[in-house]
C-alpha cells in the first residue's frame, strides 16, 4: 500500500500537460492545451487539458479527470499502477505505508505466500518434466488432451506425485514455514501430525494474478472417479480470491485490449485450449458464477465480452442470470453457443484460429435476443409463461445504463416476442423507477432534509462561493454541454418532452431572473443569441465558449469541474453512477428551481437587513415587510414545485 503522503506527493509532482503531453500532442490555448482526443476519433479538438486546476477533460467524448486518471484511462492501468508510473517519471520514492503491525504482518504473509507459491510452481513443473512419474501419469495426461510442449510451459503446468507428502516434505526441508504451507493450502495438516500434499496425483494448473504471480492452484484428477472430485482447487486465503480472480487474464490482459472483447468461458482447460490455437483474449470465471468483481477486472481492459457456452451445457439457464449483472456493469455481452456435443476446448483443438474466430464472427448473438429465443422456446405458447419470459426479459433490459441501448435492445425484443414497442418500452421505465426508488427513497428523503436545513442559513459558503455562485456554474456548464437535449416529464398521465435550453430561458425569463456572475451571464447570453438564431434543439458547439476571447477561461474552468457538480448538490448520494446526460430530466428542473429559491432567499435576507435600519419610516417599513411577505409565498410556491418535480 501506498501511505497518503506519498500519493499526496505523486499528485503534486504530476504536471498534467507533461503527463498528458507524453502521449498527446498539446497545443496552447490561453490558459488551457487543446488536442484531438486520444479516447474517440475526431477531427477538430475537443480535449481540453487545465494545467492550473491540473486536470483533462474531452467534451466529445466526456473522459476527463486528474493526472492519475489519465494515465489509467490511456494505458488501461489501475490505480496504484498509474501512481507508481507517475512517480517514477518524477523521481519519487514511493515509500509503503507506515503499516500497523497487524498489517506489516499481513503483508508479510501474503509476501511469503505468494514465494512459497511461487517455488511450488516451479516444483511441480520440474516433477512433470524431470520425474520418472510425472513425464509418463502427468505429461502423457497433458499430451493425451493435445496440449503441446511450448502450451505446457507456457501455462507453467505441473504434476504432483501420487505418494501423499513429497512436496510439503520439500518445502519444509528447504525452509518453508509450516504455517504457510497451510495457509496458501499445498499443504494439509494430518491429525496424527506431519502433512500430506493436497494436489497429490494431480495435474497441476497454477492461479495467476495479472500481473502473473502464482496465487492458487487448480489440481485435475487423471481418471474418473466417485470418489474424488474432478478438480481440487486452492482454499481462499489473503492471497487467493477465487471471486476476484479470472485464470488466464496475465496471458489474456493485451490480447483483450488489442481485440477490444474479452472471452470468457468456464473452465482451465478451455482457456489453454483456446491459447494454444492462437486465440489470447481469453479468461475463464473458474466454474463459479460470476462476480461484480470479476466483471471490472475485465471492464478495465475492454467492455465487450462474448460469453462461450458450451453446445449442451444444462446450465445455460441457470448461468445466463449472472449475465443480467454484465449487463448492468454497462458491459455489452454477447453470446456464442457452440455445436452440440463441443465445449471451447474441443472447439479449439480441432479447429484452426481463422476458423473458431469465423465460427465466433458469424453466430454471436447479443445476449437479449438470445435469452429471448431460448426462454421463447421454453414458453410456446403458455400464456404464463410467456408473460413470465417478457418480465424476464424486461428486467435484463432495464439494468442496462445506457438509455440508447436500452430502446435498441427493446426494439428487437419486442419483435421476436410479437408485442407492441410501446408496452415493452412502459414496462423498462417502470421496472426501472421502481429499483431505483425502493433503493434509494430513504437516502433521498435524508439528503432533502439537509438540504432544507442549509436552506434555513443561506448566507452559508460553499465550495469556495456561495450556493449561488455554485449553482450559477452548474446550470451554465450544464447548459453549454447539454443544452441541445430533450427531457422528458411527466404532466398527469402524459409524458412531455422539454427541451433543456428552452426551458432555461423560458423559467429565467418568466422571473426576470438573471445571473450575478459576469461570465456566466456572458455565457449565457452568447448561448441565446445562437439559440435564437438556430432555434432549439441545434447543437451549440463548446467549442464557441471555450474559444471565446472573454470567457474562454471560465468556459473550460466550468466545463472541467462540471462533471463535479453532482457531488455539491443533494443528488449526489442518490445516483452517482447514472451520467448527468441521461438524468436530464430530474436535474433541470430542480436545479433551475433550487436557484430560484435561493435567489429569492438572498433577496429576502438583504430585505431583512434593510428592515434592521433605524431611520426607517413606517411606510418603508410597510413596504419592506409586504415585499418579504410576497417573496415568501413565491418562495413557498417554488419550494413546493421543487418538491413536486423531485417526488
Ligand atoms: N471446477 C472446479 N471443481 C470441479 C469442477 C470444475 O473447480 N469439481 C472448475 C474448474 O475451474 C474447471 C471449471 O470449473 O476448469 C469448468 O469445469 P469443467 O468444464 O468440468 O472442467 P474443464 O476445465 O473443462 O476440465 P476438463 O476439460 O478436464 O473436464
Ligand atoms: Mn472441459
Amino acid at each position: 500500500m501506498i501511505d497518503r503522503q506519498t500519493i499526496e506527493r505523486i499528485n503534486a509532482a504530476a504536471n498534467i500537460v507533461e503527463v498528458v503531453g507524453d502521449f498527446v500532442s498539446l497545443k496552447r490555448a490561453g490558459a488551457s492545451f487543446k488536442a484531438c482526443c486520444p479516447f474517440h476519433n475526431e477531427r477538430t479538438p475537443s480535449f481540453v487539458v487545465t494545467p492550473s486546476r491540473g486536470i483533462f477533460k474531452c467534451f466529445g467524448c466526456g473522459k476527463g479527470g486528474d493526472a492519475v486518471r489519465f494515465v489509467m484511462e490511456h494505458e488501461k492501468m489501475s490505480y496504484v499502477e498509474a501512481l507508481k508510473y507517475i512517480a517514477k517519471k518524477y523521481g519519487i520514492e514511493v515509500k509503503e505505508r507506515e503499516e500497523s503491525e497487524e498489517e506489516k504482518q499481513q503483508n508479510n504473509d501474503a509476501e511469503s505466500m505468494m514465494i512459497l507459491n511461487g517455488w511450488a510452481t516451479e516444483y511441480f513443473t520440474k516433477q512433470i518434466h524431470e520425474t520418472d512419474e510425472g513425464r509418463s501419469v502427468g505429461l502423457g495426461y497433458l499430451r493425451q488432451r493435445g496440449f503441446t510442449e511450448a502450451t505446457i510451459k507456457k501455462f507453467a503446468l505441473g504434476y504432483c506425485a501420487r505418494k501423499g507428502n513429497d512436496m510439503s516434505a520439500e518445502a519444509i526441508s528447504e525452509g518453508y514455514k509450516e504455517q504457510y504451507l497451510v495457509d496458501t493450502g499445498l499443504s494439509i495438516k494430518r491429525e496424527s501430525g506431519g502433512y500430506f500434499d493436497r494436489f497429490h496425483g494431480r495435474v497441476i494448473f497454477p492461479i495467476q494474478s495479472i500481473s502473473g504471480r502464482t496465487i492458487g492452484f487448480g489440481g485435475r484428477a487423471l481418471e474418473k472417479s466417485e470418489r474424488t472430485a474432478k478438480y481440487v482447487n486452492s482454499p481462499e486465503s489473503i492471497v487467493y480470491n477465487k471471486s476476484k480472480t479470472l485464470y488466464g487474464i496475465s496471458y489474456a490482459k493485451n490480447a483483450i485490449v488489442k481485440e477490444n472483447y474479452c472471452i470468457l468461458v468456464e473452465g482451465y482447460t478451455d482457456v489453454i485450449q483456446m491459447h494454444q490455437t492462437g486465440i489470447e483474449n481469453v479468461v475463464a470465471s473458474s466454474g463459479t458464477a460470476l462476480t461484480s468483481e470479476q466483471i471490472r477486472l475485465i471492464k478495465r481492459f475492454t467492455s465487450n465480452i462474448t460469453v462461450i457456452y458450451d453446445g449442451d451445457a444444462a446450465g445455460i439457464k441457470a448461468s445466463i442470470r449472472g449475465v443480467d449483472m454484465i449487463l448492468s456493469e454497462g458491459m455489452n455481452v454477447r453470446i456464442v453457443l457452440l455445436p452440440e456435443g463441443d465445449d471451447p476446448d474441443s472447439f479449439a483443438k480441432n479447429h484452426s484460429s481463422e476458423e473458431v474466430k469465423r465460427y465466433i464472427a458469424a453466430n454471436e448473438e447479443d445476449f437479449i435476443g438470445f435469452k429471448t429465443k431460448l426462454l421463447l422456446e421454453d414458453a410456446g405458447n403458455d400464456p404464463i409463461k410467456r408473460a413470465e419470459l417478457m418480465r424476464d426479459i424486461v428486467s435484463s433490459i432495464a439494468v442496462m445504463p445506457d438509455a440508447i441501448q436500452r430502446t435498441m435492445f427493446i426494439r428487437s425484443a419486442a419483435g421476436m416476442m410479437d408485442v407492441d414497442v410501446s408496452v415493452l418500452t412502459s414496462e423498462v421505465a417502470r421496472r426501472r423507477v421502481t429499483a431505483q426508488y425502493d433503493q434509494q427513497t430513504t437516502e433521498f428523503v435524508r439528503s432533502m432534509q439537509r438540504q432544507a436545513e442549509s436552506a434555513l442559513s443561506p448566507t452559508k459558503k460553499v465550495k469556495g462561493g456561495s450556493s449561488i455562485e455554485v449553482l450559477e456554474r452548474e446550470i451554465i456548464g450544464m447548459l453549454m454541454e447539454y443544452g441541445d437535449r430533450d427531457f422528458e416529464l411527466k404532466e398527469g398521465e402524459r409524458m412531455v418532452t422539454f427541451n433543456f435550453a428552452q426551458t432555461l430561458f423560458e423559467e429565467f425569463e418568466k422571473d426576470k431572473i438573471s445571473f450575478k456572475n459576469e461570465q456566466c451571464k456572458t455565457i449565457y447570453d452568447l448561448y441565446k443569441v445562437e439559440y435564437d438564431q438556430n432555434g432549439r434543439g441545434n447543437r451549440v458547439e463548446p467549442a464557441l465558449f471555450i474559444n471565446h476571447p472573454k470567457v474562454g477561461d471560465e468556459a473550460v474552468a466550468i466545463l472541467t469541474t462540471n462533471e463535479n457538480y453532482t457531488l455539491s448538490t443533494i443528488f449526489a448520494e442518490r445516483d452517482p453512477i447514472i451520467p448527468a446526460e441521461q438524468r436530464l430530466s430530474e436535474i433541470v428542473p430542480r436545479q433551475v428551481l433550487l436557484y430560484k429559491s435561493k435567489t429569492i432567499e438572498t433577496i429576502i435576507g438583504e430585505l431583512n437587513e434593510q428592515l434592521k435600519s433605524d431611520s426607517l419610516t413606517d411606510e418603508q417599513t410597510d413596504e419592506l415587510l409586504g415585499k418579504i411577505n410576497a417573496l415568501n409565498a413565491v418562495r413557498r410556491y417554488t419550494s413546493l414545485r421543487l418538491g413536486r418535480v423531485i417526488l
